[in-house]
């Protein structure tokens, strides 16, 4: 368990390449899988959840490979293509990989075992597998729908409606993946919209997918995708995550004298709530040189150090920023007044249970917090946090970057225990933000 300390820095400067969108590259990945004939995709994250999924649609007979400019060619098989892997999937620490897998499985006549590590393990499959259920997969789980389990697909699945009884994109994902061997309209209608990544690159791959306003004031969203495509090879430029972003942003605004760029950031409007909440906060954020790039929106941003008020954040901005409020609560901790954060119930079945991981490490860095049952209130002086604490990331890459950039900004430096979970995300994070200036250490500080 490698720690790495944090410690008090002076202003960050510089520009950043941060690495490819976490979400769009497991999908880039799949979607390249179930098209026929050989897809590239530039920008990839090489991160340890999306090696993972590479891994899985190798076993599962799709043909992967990187050249030594860092492009990578996918051969895929089309949609029903996939044959049986001879061993257990493990998925490792990532959720998105093994809800996605269990879509793409749900329409392939195979028998296929699924594990992860000891964070994935606890974490709830039953929402997926129920809808995959009703298009025909038959899935055997531990207790409580959780991993291993066992996925039998359809040759045919049987297409459905289904609303969302919970905001996630990956539940959305995973029905559509499975409808793309179905016959007729998969239609999935969500009361909050969720990142919209694969229905764009299922249109990028040749899939009709059609999205209409839902509810009384238009606030949900209907999709209806045609089943059984004919999906043809193409090319995918991944943006860099805003969620991995979200650490170096963050980190300048809390720094002193900081001035820092991060170029070719993807800017998904459904992805944004941070930037949006930060600035709601005093945040100087610029985006520069608006683009879109294979269906997403992408743009520059340069960001400067800002005296942060606290502010309450609705419960409706929650999935346009689920993964960010760790480090918001780092920004919430060095800001001026109370933040008060809303609607985070999702938080307790991440990689970790992060509303009561963020406020016991708050708490032990001399923040004072409140945890709700779904929210979380931080009461910022407007001076550093006192810091010096020893916080634990509970395999939990989020966590362990949040508490991190908490402890540039904070009078001692912060610890944390384990280092070792943010490979799954943003590989070269202690690197990357020793380059801006950030005084980052390996071991307890
Ligand atoms: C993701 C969706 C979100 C998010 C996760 C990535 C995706 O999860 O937290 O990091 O790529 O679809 P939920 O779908 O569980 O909200």
């Amino acid at each position: 368990m490698p720690a790495l300390s944090a410690h008090p820095s002076e202003g960050l400067a510089g520009s950043l390449r941060v690495p490819g969108d976490k979400s769009i590259s497991h999908r880039a990945l799949m979607l390249a899988a179930l098209a026929v004939g050989e897809s590239r995709i530039e920008g990839l994250l090489e991160g340890e959840d999306v090696l993972r999924t590479a891994a899985a649609l190798r076993a599962l007979g799709a043909e992967i490979s990187r050249d030594d400019d860092g492009r990578w060619r996918v051969w895929g098989r089309g949609i029903g293509g996939l044959s049986e892997p001879e061993a257990v999937l493990d998925l490792g620490n990532s959720g998105t990989g093994v809800r996605l897998l269990m879509g793409v499985l749900a329409a392939h006549p195979l028998t296929a075992t699924l594990t992860g590590d000891a964070s994935l393990t606890g974490r709830p499959m039953g929402r997926v597998a129920e809808p995959l259920a009703l298009m025909g997969a038959r899935i055997q789980a531990r207790d409580g729908g959780r991993l291993p389990l066992t996925i039998t697909g359809s040759a045919e699945p049987r297409p459905i409606g289904y609303r969302l009884p919970v905001p996630s994109a990956q539940v959305k994902s995973a029905v559509l993946l499975a409808g793309l061997g179905a016959p007729g309209i998969t239609e999935v209608i969500e009361s909050a919209p969720t990142r919209d990544h694969s229905e764009r690159l299922m249109r990028h791959f040749g899939a009709e997918v059609e999205v209409s306003p839902e509810g009384e004031a238009g606030e949900g969203r209907r999709i209806r995708l045609t089943g059984q495509p004919e999906l043809g090879p193409q090319e995918v430029r991944v943006p860099g995550d805003p969620s991995s972003a979200a650490f170096p942003l963050v980190a300048a605004l809390i720094t002193p004298g900081s001035e820092i760029a991060l170029p070719g950031v993807g800017l998904n409007p459904l992805r944004t709530g941070l930037i949006d909440t930060l600035r709601e906060m005093g945040a100087k954020i610029d985006v520069e040189n608006p683009r879109e790039e294979n269906g997403e929106p992408v743009g520059d941003l340069r960001i400067a150090s800002s005296v942060l008020e606290g502010i309450r954040i609705p419960a409706t901005r929650a999935p346009s920023m689920i993964d960010e409020y760790p480090v918001l609560a780092a920004a919430a901790a060095c800001a001026r007044g109370t933040t008060v954060m809303e609607g985070l119930g999702e938080l307790r079945v991440k990689e970790s249970d992060r509303l009561a991981l963020v406020a016991r490490g708050l708490a032990a860095c001399g923040v004072a917090v409140e945890e709700g049952p779904d929210s979380l209130t931080v009461h910022g002086t407007g001076t550093a946090p006192q810091g010096g604490a020893t916080v634990e990331s509970a395999l939990d890459h989020r966590i362990a970057m949040s508490f991190l950039v908490l402890g540039l900004a904070s009078q001692q430096p912060v610890t944390i225990d384990d280092a070792a979970p943010i490979a799954t995300s943003f590989p070269d994070f202690a690197a990357a933000m020793t380059g801006l200036g950030a005084r980052v250490t390996a071991g307890p500080s």
